[in-house]
């Protein structure tokens, strides 16, 4: 499968869909990554792995729905079966959902339902909850709404601040990630209503 990854941060999540794709036997190879903005370490960390990249900021597009546009054409030209959405701090819009609707999984740091938007572990910790955790889902118009494809559970800590947490959260996550896709890639995904299996 030809995965294109988004990412706007450290990108940890990319580095371990990029380790797990060395092995042939994963099914599924990173063939560009996209960012929206510049200077970040999940950019570096592709040209490190030989893996192109491009970046599309929303503020050098005329609207929002311009740098969409942009960004559907700029993931399309790479052919992925795959969008994989990781670490990437934007809302993808109409022209990129109605191009690969289905096929974009997103990775959010909380168990949805709960806790949905920019701030997973900040509000997990807030409200006092004993497990959270990272959720990936298929990406629909909504903020972390679409339907779930896996799920990883962790333990809040008496002692932990929020970047505790979001460590702990975060190596939850790149498992789960590196696990899903795989499984994505070799079986395929079967959406029915609100329920998602692998298989094809
Ligand atoms: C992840 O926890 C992701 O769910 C959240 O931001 C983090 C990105 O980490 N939205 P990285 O860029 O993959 O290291």
């Amino acid at each position: 499968s030809r995965l294109v990854v988004l990412v706007s941060g450290s990108g940890t999540n990319l580095q371990a869909l990029l380790d797990a794709c060395a092995d042939p036997a994963y099914g599924a190879e990173v063939v560009a990554v996209g960012a929206d903005r510049d200077g970040i370490e999940g950019l570096a960390r592709a040209r490190r792995a030989g893996v192109p990249t491009f970046v599309h900021r929303v503020g050098e597009h005329a609207s929002r729905e311009d740098w969409d546009a942009a960004l559907t054409d700029a993931v399309a030209a790479h052919e992925p079966d795959l969008v994989v959405l990781a670490g990437f701090m934007k809302l993808v819009g109409a022209s990129f959902l109605g191009r690969f609707g289905g096929r974009v999984i997103n990775t959010h740091p909380a168990l949805s339902p709960s806790f949905p938007g920019m701030h997973g572990p900040r509000d997990a910790l807030e409200y006092g909850v004993k497990v959270t955790g990272a959720t990936l889902f298929v990406v629909d118009a909504g903020v972390d709404t679409g339907q779930i494809v896996a799920q990883s559970v962790v333990p809040v800590e008496d002692d932990d601040d929020v970047a505790s947490l979001h460590e702990r959260i975060k190596t939850a996550e790149r498992a789960m990630l590196v696990d899903a896709v795989g499984r994505i890639a070799r079986e395929g995904l079967v959406v029915e209503g609100r329920r998602v299996r692998f298989g094809g």
